[in-house]
């Protein structure tokens, strides 16, 4: 990907993982958008910034506008693949699309910083916004999701991690840009830790102890991994960079599922994939094990972009 012109990202779009996260997700208030836009370009900055001062906690984070409502706040020029979250259901797997206004995302090794700057965040929002839902991740063991798999190894390394998530030059005006995808997944671990572990991994398509890959012939067409590695009509793999960490605690707990990528409709077919299957009623079996209770679309605009509207 050219880097030269290339606006500046938010740096937690790409960011490698970490210790902690906190999630807000904002409705805001009618008729604020002349004073929200500064603010965003503040939040957006002022998250930039920690950045440096906290480098040696790593970190990072980005601010995120729903698919509805971005053109109440910034009107015409939309990114051009913006839409809402892709509703479906099928048997006993469901998506459905919980939409918010604002997604605010923040990272950092250490709990303490994260929770000064959401109180920070949330002040600078005052009057423009309402918080309506909160999430704390953490991360489980070494990387795993609750499930005891690990969870992230087959993401993007290095800088491919940013091919596969920004937007380059096929829309320009949002260039540095990423497509945002959440959906917040409770577990049911009880009835998941009563199978024998050969079973979970058969689901999953890796081994669990080792993470170590099935071989192509031992994939079942319901594992996961099978399910969401798709090519597209050139054969080329389709890609997202997941940010996704656990979640909860004992009442409720799971995987934040979060994907960013240059464009929304590879994490639109894995979706599909894994809820409707292939077409020869092949589905996910992961989903026996987990509910997804919202899902979300956003995009995260460059910095540059926030920044044009601040005072
Ligand atoms: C891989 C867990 C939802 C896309 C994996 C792996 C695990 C996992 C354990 C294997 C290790 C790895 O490569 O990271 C989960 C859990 C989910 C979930 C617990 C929800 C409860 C999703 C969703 C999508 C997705 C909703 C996309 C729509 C992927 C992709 C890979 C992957 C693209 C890498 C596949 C490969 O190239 O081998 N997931 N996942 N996952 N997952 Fe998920």
């Amino acid at each position: 990907m050219e880097t030269q012109n290339m606006p500046r990202e938010q740096l937690g779009v790409c960011a490698e993982g970490n210790l902690h996260s906190v999630y807000l997700m904002f409705n805001a208030n009618d008729g604020v958008e002349a004073q929200l836009r500064p603010c965003l370009a503040n939040v957006a900055q002022y998250i930039y910034e920690l950045s440096d001062q906290y480098a040696d906690s790593a970190f990072n984070g980005f601010v995120a506008i729903g698919a509805n409502y971005w053109d109440t706040i910034y009107g015409e020029q939309r990114p051009a693949q913006l839409r809402p979250f892709p509703a479906m259901q099928e048997g006993n797997r469901d998506a459905p699309a919980i939409e918010y206004d604002l997604f605010m995302h923040i990272r950092c090794d250490r709990y303490d910083i994260l929770h000064l700057v959401a109180n920070e965040i949330s002040q600078m929002f005052e009057g423009l916004v309402e918080l309506i839902e909160e999430e704390r991740g953490f991360r489980f063991m070494d990387s795993r999701d609750l499930t005891g798999f690990v969870d992230g190894t087959e993401n993007p390394k290095g800088r491919s991690r940013q091919e596969v998530a920004l937007v380059a030059d096929e829309d320009n005006q949002f260039k540095g840009g990423s497509y945002v995808h959440v959906q917040k997944y409770a577990h049911n671990l009880s009835k998941w830790n009563r199978l024998p572990q050969k079973k979970q991994e058969d689901i999953i398509g890796r081994t669990k102890q080792d993470d170590i890959e099935y071989a192509s012939e031992d994939k079942p067409l319901t594992s996961h991994i099978k399910r969401v590695n798709l090519k597209d009509a050139d054969g080329k793999s389709m890609e997202i960079l997941r940010q996704s960490m656990p979640f909860g605690s004992l009442k409720e707990q799971g995987l934040m599922f979060i994907s960013t990528c240059s464009k929304p409709t590879h994490f639109e077919e894995m979706l599909r994939s894994m809820v409707h299957g292939d077409g020869h009623g092949n589905h996910d079996h992961l989903m026996q094990f987990t509910k997804a209770l919202t899902g979300s679309s956003f995009f995260a605009p460059s910095l540059d972009f926030l920044a044009q509207f601040a005072n």
